[in-house]
């Protein structure tokens, strides 16, 4: 532990669009999906798909669509969705992760704070993988282990019990308004990243990572 007095004990990291610009290939993946069902996709309606989960992401984009399908069909289509983004993955590599997310991230370790992940995504471990921080946190709570996708902070609870400490030791970086109610809910201090989580009640409001080492560390 190093000397440097910190506001938190830990911080629990959104994945897609915060640490990886993931969240536009999620954006593309859906937008494939939506222009060969004829269905009206756009940036806005894409910021509220953030944070949540593949299958209520879907109901959101279907409420633009004229006709209905059924639950055998809603699961085809996300399994499309996630085909053309898993396939889009591939390239994904070290050099995709930010300097400046790089350099927060290991001088927030280097102060000695827990450092975890709270997706909502499923192939959240296998994007740490393929950018070179599958061994960097300290935990990760992601799609495969909840019940509930943001708003609910289940993910984040769980964050923080994995790394042994309580919502109001740790602060949750996040760049979806889902995200934000979540880590509120939960009892988190929230700090949002960027035009979709902004003017949703976080305590910080931020543009780039590199502004947390102001927020956090004193
Ligand atoms: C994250 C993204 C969402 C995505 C969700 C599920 O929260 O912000 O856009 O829908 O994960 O991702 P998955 O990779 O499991 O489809
Ligand atoms: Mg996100």
């Amino acid at each position: 532990m190093s000397d440097i007095s910190a506001l938190f004990k830990g911080v629990i990291f959104d994945l897609d669009g915060v640490i990886v610009h993931t969240d536009t290939l999620h954006y593309k993946a859906w937008k494939s999906v939506a222009d060969r069902l004829s269905i009206p996709f756009d940036e806005e309606v894409n910021d509220r798909l953030r944070g949540v989960s593949r299958g209520e992401s879907l109901e959101i984009i279907l409420e633009q669509s004229k006709r209905r399908y059924d639950g055998a069909q809603k699961e085809r289509l996300c399994t499309e969705k996630n085909g053309i983004y898993v396939d889009s993955l591939a390239s994904l590599s070290a050099l995709d992760v930010a300097a400046e997310v790089s350099d927060t991230l290991k001088l927030l370790k280097g102060a000695g704070l827990k450092l975890a992940v709270g997706s909502s995504s499923k192939n959240a471990k296998t994007i740490l993988s393929r950018i070179g921080l599958a061994d960097f946190f300290d935990a990760v709570s992601d799609g495969t282990n909840i019940q509930r996708t943001k708003p609910d902070p289940e993910v984040f609870l769980k964050a923080a019990a994995m790394i042994g400490l309580k919502p109001s030791e740790c602060a949750v970086v996040e760049d979806a308004a889902a995200g934000i109610e979540a880590a509120i809910n939960g009892g988190f201090t929230a700090i949002a990243i960027g035009g979709a989580a902004a003017s949703n009640g976080a305590r910080f409001n931020i543009k780039s990572l590199s502004e947390l080492q102001k927020i956090i560390l004193k």
